[in-house]
């Protein structure tokens, strides 16, 4: 029986989670964003988690802490991803624990809500709503359907900041 074991990322794991997104992504695109990240100051070690099967990282996820301005007041909310799991480990719930551990981390450092740019139908089934619904957007250039939100605490994109 193979345990899976979400954690944050420490110093030592940097290479491991390029090469998940590398061969989760087909190309080198997603880990440039991360190192990109890694270098801005919303970056927190904290906010980025692996998933290790027998030792070795074979999912990654990363939230990052973005600002959302609505009625003229500013609140930060996690922007999850980017996020992957190795194709040879895929479709066994890897992605699923790694979306479950990021909502618990997000609740318990005292964030309301989380927003996502992926593919909807795999997010909406953990609980993400369109975004268009919630009446939120992001100055990403991503179809507007790829953008989807949940609030951890309920109402908290409808209160100031
Ligand atoms: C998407 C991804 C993270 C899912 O990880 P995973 O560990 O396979 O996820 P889970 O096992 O928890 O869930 C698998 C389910 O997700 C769904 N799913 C996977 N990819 C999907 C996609 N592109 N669109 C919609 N649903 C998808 C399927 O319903 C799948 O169910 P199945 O196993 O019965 O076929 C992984 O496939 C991946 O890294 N893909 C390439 C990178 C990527 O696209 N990342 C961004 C995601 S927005």
């Amino acid at each position: 029986m193979h345990t899976i074991t979400v954690r944050p990322e420490s110093t030592e794991d940097v290479r491991a989670i390029d090469v998940v997104h590398i061969s989760a992504f087909g190309g080198e695109a997603e880990a440039r964003l991360i190192s990109a990240l890694r270098a801005s100051s919303s970056y927190n070690r904290e906010l980025s988690l692996v998933a290790e099967l027998n030792g070795r990282i074979v999912g990654h996820v990363l939230l990052t802490r973005v600002p959302l301005r609505r009625n003229g007041t500013e609140k930060n909310v996690l922007a999850l991803g980017p996020m992957s799991v190795v194709p040879s480990q895929s479709h066994r719930g890897i992605g699923s624990e790694l979306i479950n551990a990021s909502v618990n981390l997000a609740r318990e450092k005292g964030y309301g809500t989380i927003i996502v740019v992926g593919y909807p139908e795999y997010y909406k089934r953990f609980g993400f709503r369109s975004a268009k619904e919630l009446k939120v957007t992001c100055n990403l250039p991503a179809p507007e359907d790829a953008l989807t939100a949940m609030e951890i605490v309920e109402g908290n994109l409808a209160t100031a900041g």
